[in-house]
């Protein structure tokens, strides 16, 4: 088998840009370790970035998003004891965002995918990327196991999209690669249940830790809270897990939220990861085979879509016109953006929740900050553009 471009992973980074590709004349296989089954029951965050938005819409990826989706004016920040305030992207930026489960993202995907008969070879074993190193006369390959048949794709670059378990960064030698890493040391329990949302998106911080009302639809809610990292879901039942999450927000809000039984919870802990480069030889990383952020901000799902964005922009060049330049400058161009991500969620896990090695100092300083958010129309501007999400760079 031969295409053009190798695509290692099926989420939300993989089949966007096959799509794009696709719609650039490109061709392109993508491989999948998982069945697509499961790679559909996923639950993820569900805030798209104007960025992000823009990116289906030009895709034609936005149909069903712009029909069942919720555009959102800002988030709404709680904190114990004061009132509540708005960081209003409308107001500030006259930018709204979307409210659209990654769960609905990733089916409309697989179903635009079907729709061009898009190669997508699920359940495949054993992936091994040669000859990717960008030596000269260097043929490179993807070789697996299907069906429990050895098989090989010959092509001319491999996107790896498959996720931070996957095989493509670890195809980076370890002299290459630099890897920055923090982990917090706590997690996230994370519910759906059927009920009625709160109108804002509202994050909380609270002395028993943070809380986080989110939606899906007029009847569906997603909420979290801050839980010990050695938690499991079966220490959290039901008649535990609402009284705790009321009990963090603020008295009227709490009063609002209606309880039903939970028809998912899981926890996740919370990690911000980042490695370099992300392209080596032929090889170019894309979305969680890259960079890991905690789930404060939802900024997971939108980094993988700037990160495809500035290489299918890349490879069309190339393709179109054989000027490499921008798959030069993909690492350095990908990994600007993956930062300043990186850094708003690293610093809303640090506003919002209450770590357990806090010096009554460090709490202070918290709470003078977020006091400074409240009252600072710039500081609220500044959250509302990372929030709603930066621009992409232009190029000639
Ligand atoms: N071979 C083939 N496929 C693989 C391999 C492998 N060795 N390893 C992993 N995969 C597949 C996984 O099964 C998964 O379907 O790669 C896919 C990676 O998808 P995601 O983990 O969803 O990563 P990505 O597409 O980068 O999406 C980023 O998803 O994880 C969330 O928070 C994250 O919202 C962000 C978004
Ligand atoms: C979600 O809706 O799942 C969600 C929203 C905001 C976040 C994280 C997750 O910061």
């Amino acid at each position: 088998m031969k295409t053009q471009v190798v695509i290692i992973g099926s989420g939300p980074a993989g089949l966007l840009l096959s799509e794009i590709l696709h719609r650039h004349g490109i061709e392109s296989v993508v491989l999948e370790r998982s069945a697509r089954e499961h790679v559909l029951s996923r639950i993820r965050a569900g805030v798209l970035e104007s960025t992000t938005v823009d990116v289906l819409r030009e895709n034609g990826l936005a149909a069903r998003m712009d029909a069942e989706g919720h555009p959102h004016d800002g988030m709404r920040i709680a904190w114990a004891g004061r009132d509540s305030f708005m960081v209003d992207t409308q107001a500030t930026l006259g930018r709204r965002f979307m409210v659209y489960g990654q769960t609905s993202i990733q089916e409309d995907l697989y179903a635009a995918a079907d729709r061009r008969g898009q190669p997508v070879l699920t359940e495949v074993a054993d992936v091994v990327l040669h000859e990717h190193d960008g030596a000269p006369g260097a043929k490179p390959c993807v070789t697996f196991v299907q069906g429990g048949e050895k098989r090989r794709i010959d092509c001319e670059f491999i996107a790896g999209c498959d996720g931070f378990h996957g095989v493509s960064r670890r195809s980076i030698p370890e002299s290459v690669r630099k890897e920055y890493e923090k982990v917090y040391p706590f997690g996230w329990l994370g519910v759906m249940a059927r009920v009625k949302p709160l109108p804002d998106i509202t994050y909380v911080n609270h002395p028993r830790g943070f809380a986080l009302a989110s939606y899906r639809n007029e009847k569906l809610s997603r909420f979290y809270i801050q839980v010990a990292l050695e938690d499991k879901v079966e220490d959290w039942p039901d008649d535990r897990f609402w009284p705790e999450l009321k009990a963090r927000f603020p008295a009227e809000m709490a009063a609002a939220i209606e309880e039903d039984a939970t028809i998912e919870k899981s926890i996740a802990p919370l990690r911000s990861f980042v490695s370099e480069p992300m392209r080596y030889g032929a090889l170019f990383l894309c979305g969680d085979a890259a960079h890991i952020v905690p789930p404060t901000g939802a900024k997971g799902l939108n980094l993988a879509v700037s990160d495809v964005f500035y290489l299918s922009r890349a490879l069309a060049r190339w393709y179109g016109q054989g000027k490499p330049d921008l798959l030069d400058s993909y690492s350095a161009m990908a990994l600007r953006r993956v930062w300043s991500s990186v850094r708003t969620s690293w610093y809303l896990t640090n506003l919002l929740h209450r770590f357990p090695h806090f010096s009554e100092f460090d709490q202070k300083a918290q709470e003078y900050e977020l006091d400074y958010l409240k009252n600072s129309r710039f500081a609220q501007a500044a959250l509302a553009e990372q929030y709603a999400g930066l621009a992409y760079e232009k190029v000639d």
